[in-house]
C-alpha cells in the first residue's frame, strides 16, 4: 500500500496514529539538525518532519538528498505541531518521520510549483502537467468535473439519454471552417471533425430518441480569443415534440441547478429579450445585464438643433455612467481617446456632465441649451452626479461602440461583479445576417433553424427582418448556450438550402441524408448546445476558457507541450495519397 492517507486528511484526531504518506517535495526548509517538509498531493499539504534526534541517522542523511518535486513515500508518527498553522486544513499536525523511500527523483522545475508561481504563460503552457499541480489549475479542472457531473445527474433526471455521435463525418455548417482528415481508404476524400453535432441529435430525433444530451467535443477552425479555442465542449441538447417554451423551460431549469449546486448562487429573475430589444437597449445581443447603463436614443430630443454631426446621424445614442460627473478633464478626455481607438472606432464623443445642482455642462453647450440637455438625462436616465456619453453615426456600428464603452465603464467602476450572476434569454433571432465579404445573406444560427410561423413568405421581400425561432442563453454578458426550433419538413428544409444559395447538387450531396430523413416521419424537434467550457468559467467567476481546460491550444492554435500540429513524414503522406510540396 503505497499510503494509508492523502496529504489533506490528517487532523489532530489523528495524534499519535502511525501512517504512511505519499506525494511530491513542495518544498523543504533544512535547518541542518531538523528538516521541514511540505508534501503535496491532490487532497493538500502536510508538512513533514525529520529531526535528528528522533528520525534514525539513514533517513535523515537520506532526506537532505530530496529537491523539490521528488516522489516519496514516508512512514511516521502523527504528532502536534508546535506552532500551529490555522490557515491549514492539517495545520494542527506534522508527521515525524521514520522511514523516507524516495519513489522517483525530478529535475528542478521550470517554474515554482506553489499557488503564485514565477512562471509566465508560455513556459507554464509547456510544462502544463507541472502547472496541474499547481492549486489554482487543479482547482478549475476539479470545478470543471462538478459542473460536468451535475449537468449529467440533472439531464438524466429530466429524461434525456446521453448518445455518442461520430467525431469523423462531414462538413456541418456552424459558421467556421472545418478541420479535416483524409482518408487511407478513400483516397482523395476527407472526412471532416464536426463542429457540433447537429445533423446526428436532429436524426436521433428521426430516430425517436425523444430526448437526447451529449457533452462532446466540437471542432472550429476560426480564429482564437480567450472565450475561443479550436477544440471545444458542448453540453449539447435536442427534444422532440416540443416548443421554443419547452426548451427555455428545461434549460432554465438546468442553469438554475447549476448556479444554486455549483456555486450557491439563487436566481431571482430569468428574463427574456427580443434581440431587436437586446440591440436597441444595449447595443449587443449578449447583454451583460448586471448593471444597468441602458441606451437611451436622443434622436428625437437631440437632432434638428444646428448640430451637424448629430443631424446627419442614422442614430444619437447615450448612457449615463453613475458618479461620472466628477470625472476631470483628463479623465473625460482618456475616455474619448478610448471610444476613438481603432478597436471601438467612433470619430468622437460627446459628453453632459449632471452637475448635483441639477444644472448640466456638456461639450456642445453651443448647440443645446439646459432644458435640451435635461431631456437628454430623462432618455439616459442620468442622475445629478452622472455623466452622459454620446456617440452618434451608422446604427449598428454606434451601437457596437457604445456598447464596448459601455462595458469598458462597468469594468473600471467594479460593475462587473464576478461573483453575482445575471442569466437571461435573447430570442427571436433574425433568420438571416448579411455578409459583406460574400455579399449575401447567411444563416445567423444555421440553417436548420425554422423562421418563425408566417415569416416564410418574407424571405423573398425583406430577408433581413425575417425572425427565427432562435434563442441564446446569456449569462453575465457571455453567449454560453444556443439553440433553435428546427426545420422538419424536407421542403422548407430544401427552400432553405436554396435560399442560402446552395445548388440542389451541392444541397443533396452535402445534406442529402437529412432531407431523406425528413420524408421517413421526422417529428417537430428543437434543441440547444451549452458551451461547457464557456460556463464552466463564468461559473468559476472569469472569463477565459483556457484555464478551465486541462491541455489547452495557444491563441495561434498551437498546442506548445506536444507541439502539434507538425509535419508528417513522407510514408505517412503518401500512405494518404496527399501530395504536399514545400
Ligand atoms: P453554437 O454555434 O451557438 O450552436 O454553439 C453553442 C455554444 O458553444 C460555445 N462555443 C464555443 N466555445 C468555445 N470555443 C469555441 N470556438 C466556441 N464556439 C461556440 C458557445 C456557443 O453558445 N449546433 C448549435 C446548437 C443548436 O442549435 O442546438 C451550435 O453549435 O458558448
Amino acid at each position: 500500500m503505497y499510503r494509508t492517507h492523502n496529504n489533506g486528511a490528517l487532523r489532530a484526531e489523528n495524534i499519535n496514529e502511525t501512517v504512511t504518506l505519499a506525494g511530491w517535495v513542495q518544498k523543504s526548509r533544512d535547518k541542518g539538525f531538523m528538516i521541514w517538509v511540505d508534501l503535496r498531493d491532490r487532497y493538500g499539504i502536510t508538512q513533514l518532519i525529520f529531526d535528528e534526534e528522533r528520525t534514525p541517522k539513514a533517513v535523515m542523511d537520506l532526506a537532505k538528498t530530496m529537491g523539490r518535486e521528488f516522489v516519496i513515500q514516508v512512514t511516521g508518527k502523527v504528532i502536534e505541531r508546535e506552532s500551529k498553522n490555522p490557515k491549514m486544513p492539517t495545520g494542527d499536525v506534522e508527521l515525524l518521520v521514520e522511514k523516507l523511500e524516495i519513489l522517483n527523483e525530478a529535475k528542478t522545475p521550470p517554474f515554482t510549483i506553489e499557488d503564485a508561481t514565477d512562471g509566465g504563460e508560455d513556459l507554464r503552457m509547456k510544462y502544463r502537467y507541472l502547472d496541474i499541480r499547481r492549486n489554482p489549475v487543479k482547482e478549475k479542472l476539479i470545478f470543471r468535473h462538478k459542473v460536468s457531473i451535475a449537468v449529467r445527474n440533472y439531464l438524466s433526471e429530466q429524461g434525456f439519454i446521453e448518445v455518442e455521435t461520430p467525431y469523423l463525418i462531414k462538413s456541418t455548417p456552424e459558421g467556421a471552417r472545418d478541420f479535416v482528415v483524409p482518408s487511407r481508404m478513400n483516397e482523395g476524400q476527407f472526412y471532416a471533425l464536426p463542429q457540433s453535432p447537429q445533423t446526428f441529435k436532429q436524426l436521433l430525433m428521426v430516430g425517436g430518441m425523444d430526448k437526447y444530451f451529449q457533452i462532446v467535443k466540437c471542432f472550429r477552425d476560426e480564429d482564437l480569443r480567450a472565450d475561443r479555442q479550436p477544440e471545444f465542449t458542448q453540453i449539447d441538447c435536442e427534444m422532440a415534440f416540443v416548443e421554443q417554451e419547452d426548451i427555455l423551460n428545461i434549460f432554465e431549469g438546468l442553469t438554475k441547478h447549476l448556479l444554486k449546486e455549483v456555486v450557491g448562487f439563487e436566481i431571482e429573475s430569468f428574463p427574456r429579450m427580443t434581440y431587436d430589444e437586446a440591440m436597441a437597449k444595449y447595443g449587443n445581443d449578449k447583454p451583460d445585464i448586471r448593471f444597468g447603463m441602458e441606451f437611451g436614443e436622443l434622436n428625437a430630443v437631440a437632432q434638428h438643433k444646428d448640430f451637424n454631426v448629430f443631424n446627419s446621424a442614422e442614430l444619437v445614442v447615450g448612457i449615463a455612467v453613475p458618479g461620472g460627473a466628477s470625472y476631470t478633464r483628463k479623465e473625460i478626455d482618456k475616455l474619448i481617446d478610448w471610444v476613438k481607438r481603432p478597436q471601438v472606432g467612433a470619430l468622437g464623443m460627446v459628453y453632459v456632465k449632471c452637475n448635483e445642482d441639477g444644472s448640466f455642462k456638456s461639450s456642445v453647450d453651443k448647440f443645446y441649451d439646459q432644458e435640451d440637455l435635461a431631456k437628454w438625462a430623462e432618455a439616459t436616465g442620468a442622475q445629478p452626479g452622472d455623466l452622459i456619453c454620446v456617440l452618434s453615426g451608422e446604427t449598428s456600428k454606434t451601437r457596437a461602440q457604445l456598447s464596448a464603452l459601455r462595458m469598458e465603464l462597468a469594468t473600471q467602476l467594479g460593475l462587473r461583479k464576478s461573483d453575482e450572476f445575471a442569466p437571461l434569454w435573447v430570442v427571436d433571432f433574425p433568420l438571416l445576417e448579411w455578409d459583406e465579404e460574400t455579399e449575401r445573406y447567411h444563416a445567423m444560427h444555421h440553417p436548420f433553424t425554422s423562421p418563425k410561423p408566417g415569416q416564410m413568405e418574407l424571405l423573398d421581400t425583406k430577408p433581413g427582418e425575417v425572425k427565427a425561432n432562435a434563442y441564446d442563453l446569456v449569462l453575465n454578458g457571455n453567449e454560453i448556450g444556443g439553440g433553435s426550433i428546427r426545420i422538419h419538413d424536407k421542403e422548407i428544409q430544401s427552400k432553405m438550402f436554396d435560399y442560402l444559395g446552395f445548388t440542389k447538387e451541392e444541397a443533396q450531396a452535402q445534406f442529402g441524408f437529412l432531407m431523406d430523413a425528413f420524408q421517413y416521419g421526422a417529428p417537430p424537434h428543437g434543441g440547444l448546445a451549452f458551451g461547457l467550457d464557456r460556463l464552466v468559467a463564468i461559473l468559476g467567476g472569469q472569463e477565459t476558457i483556457r484555464d478551465f481546460i486541462a491541455f489547452p491550444k495557444n491563441n495561434a492554435g498551437r498546442d506548445v507541450m506536444i507541439d502539434a500540429p507538425a509535419k508528417i513524414d513522407a510514408a505517412q503522406l503518401e500512405e494518404l495519397n496527399l501530395k504536399i510540396t514545400l
